[in-house]
């Protein structure tokens, strides 16, 4: 693949969730309000990311006729990256109640700069993996995260990646390592900063979801 290929990247575009990302970008929001918006965003990218669930169907009764009716084939588990992902798989959860939880966490080793989890606990027979983290800012830990994930029996086909914020860098590095997972994102940003925070974003996710600044 090219140095500069997003095609595994999905804008998702629309007014209300444009409208909500904006909000979130706001210092003055507080974390109630903060956490609220992520909920509500992961709902609306919920809907785009599972546009192509495979469906079976079930013979059931109306109270007037027999029918085949389409159903879910397959288990569907949401992957949170701790701790931000958990802000977003809140608002999945409610769109697919019947969706499996996982959780990674991940620590970077301050002598070799690499990833490491120190927590790691997924559902048997997960289905569709939806792994959330908001901000796709280096792409490293994501990347190391699909890394576990397949380790862990998961098919790379099975796999989604689902932000709230992208920055280019992070896109790149992701898409290199693990080009046939699409990503899904409310927006694609500018850049990164020197100290990989993403701009313009919207500072920590995680401590403006837990009010820990
Ligand atoms: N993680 C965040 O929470 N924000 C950024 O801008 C980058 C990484």
């Amino acid at each position: 693949m090219s140095e500069h290929d997003f095609s595994s990247l999905h804008v998702v575009t629309h007014p209300l969730l444009q409208h909500k990302l904006s909000l979130m970008r706001d210092r003055k929001t507080p974390p109630i309000l903060f956490r609220q918006l992520l909920r509500e965003i992961s709902l609306l990218l919920g809907y785009e990311v599972t546009r192509d669930l495979p469906l079976t169907t079930e013979r059931i009764e109306t109270p007037l006729v027999e029918m085949e009716a389409p159903v879910l084939a397959c288990p569907l588990s949401i992957v949170s990256i701790l701790r931000a992902g958990l802000g977003m798989a809140e608002g999945l959860q409610q769109l697919i109640p019947s969706a499996r939880e996982g959780h990674i966490g991940l620590y970077r080793d301050p002598e070799t700069k690499k990833p490491h989890e120190y927590f790691l606990k997924l559902p048997e027979n997960p289905g569709r993996v939806l792994l959330v983290d908001p901000m796709l800012a280096t792409g490293g830990s994501a990347a190391h995260a699909v890394d576990v994930l397949l380790r862990n029996g998961i098919a790379r086909e099975d796999l989604r990646l689902v932000t709230l914020v992208c920055a280019p860098e992070g896109v790149q590095v992701f898409a290199k390592a693990h080009p046939d997972v699409p990503i899904y994102t409310a927006a694609l940003d500018e850049k990164l900063n020197e100290k990989a925070y993403i701009l313009p974003g919207l500072g920590d996710a995680g401590d403006r979801l837990f009010g820990t600044l």
